[in-house]
């Protein structure tokens, strides 16, 4: 029994995460690869000595550091988080970019769970992405974050799929444009067309040139709230409704609908909810957004209420799915 209760609380503590993510936040992995002593660093960051010190003696006990005889040096472990390392860590867990300052919304998780609605938004007093348009650097951090988190992915979710059999897509709320991209570059006649906010929507105009496809590819800076570029043949809405409450997925599905030619389709990538490997996910869209990983019948739903009917449902990669829907 005693085991169990230590392990709850090993599981419930909130001390270590903090710890690694106040120490990326301070950039001590990079400060303390040469090894350096509590005060100087505490000196150079002007923060509190025997705090700092406290922090690095929890930060030793995890092995992200260790004590050498010049005061603490970062471990090869601890290496992973800094800023160089390449892989899209210190970028989500540094409290004062849009990552790490996303997951404070789980200290709003009972606000969530109790009424449905987003954590930051409780806890920030405006909703993500008000946040990120009324402060750029967030808005750079998420779209990095974005761009690295789909990097493995994007040759399974660009094989895992025949774009080639249309000739206009639109990808909605489409980011920094590396899916569109990698579709456009493996499909030599199709065209492609962004909508996104600024400034991300200017960026994908880099991503296009970069992939040589600028050609084929438009990009519109604009809400997925306002009317959407008509008459394509497919609208693609990428890791979108997940973000969203029902009533706002229902504007979005409303938008790429009013733009479909009776032929068009919309095609939804998203991982599917109701399964038991992507549980914390789950709650982070909730805490978050106030959305979630909808099921299949969630989809449904959805969907059919725009006149929407399921064609196909592709598993593109472990972590992500296709929906085809067409108007029924
Ligand atoms: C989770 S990201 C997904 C980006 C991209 N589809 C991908 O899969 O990499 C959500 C995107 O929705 C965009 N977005 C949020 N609100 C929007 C709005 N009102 N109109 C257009 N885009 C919006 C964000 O800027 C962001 O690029």
């Amino acid at each position: 029994m005693n085991d169990h209760v230590a392990k709850i609380r090993n599981l419930a503590g909130l001390a270590t995460p903090m710890a690694l993510r106040v120490a990326v936040t301070l950039g001590l992995p990079d400060r303390l690869c040469e090894g350096a002593s509590a005060s100087s660093v505490a000196a150079e960051l002007r923060v509190s000595p025997v705090s700092l010190e406290l922090l690095l003696g929890h930060l030793a006990s995890l092995g992200i550091v260790e004590r050498v005889a010049e005061g603490y040096r970062t471990t090869e472990f601890g290496a992973t988080l800094r800023a160089d390392a390449g892989n899209g860590l210190t970028n989500f867990l540094h409290l004062d970019m849009a990552g790490g300052r996303a997951d404070l919304a789980f200290v709003e998780l009972l606000h969530s769970v109790t009424t449905g609605e987003s954590g930051y938004t409780h806890r920030f007093g405006k909703d993500f992405w008000t946040d990120l348009t009324e402060q750029p650097h967030l808005r750079a951090s998420f779209d990095e974050q974005m761009t690295h988190r789909f990097r493995s992915q994007i040759p399974g979710l660009v094989a895992g799929f025949d774009w080639g059999r249309f000739t206009k897509l639109v990808d909605v709320g489409g980011g920094h444009g590396t899916l569109l991209a990698a579709i456009l570059a493996a499909h030599g006649s199709l065209r492609g067309h962004l909508v996104d906010l600024d400034p991300t929507a200017t960026e994908a105009t880099r991503t296009f040139s970069l992939f040589e496809v600028q050609d084929r590819a438009q990009v519109t800076a604009s809400s997925f709230f306002d009317p959407l570029p008509a008459g394509a043949d497919a609208y693609l809405l990428c890791d979108i409704l997940h973000d969203w409450d029902d009533a706002n997925a229902h504007r979005i599905l409303a938008r790429c609908v009013e733009a479909c030619t009776p032929a068009s389709r919309v095609l939804v990538i998203e991982a599917l909810g109701g399964r038991q490997d992507n549980t914390e996910f789950d709650l982070a869209m909730l805490a978050i957004f106030g959305g979630r990983e909808r099921r299949l019948d969630e989809f449904h739903a959805l969907a059919s209420a725009h006149g929407l009917a399921l064609e196909t449902a592709v598993v593109l990669t472990e972590q992500r799915n296709l929906l085809e829907f067409r108007l029924a």
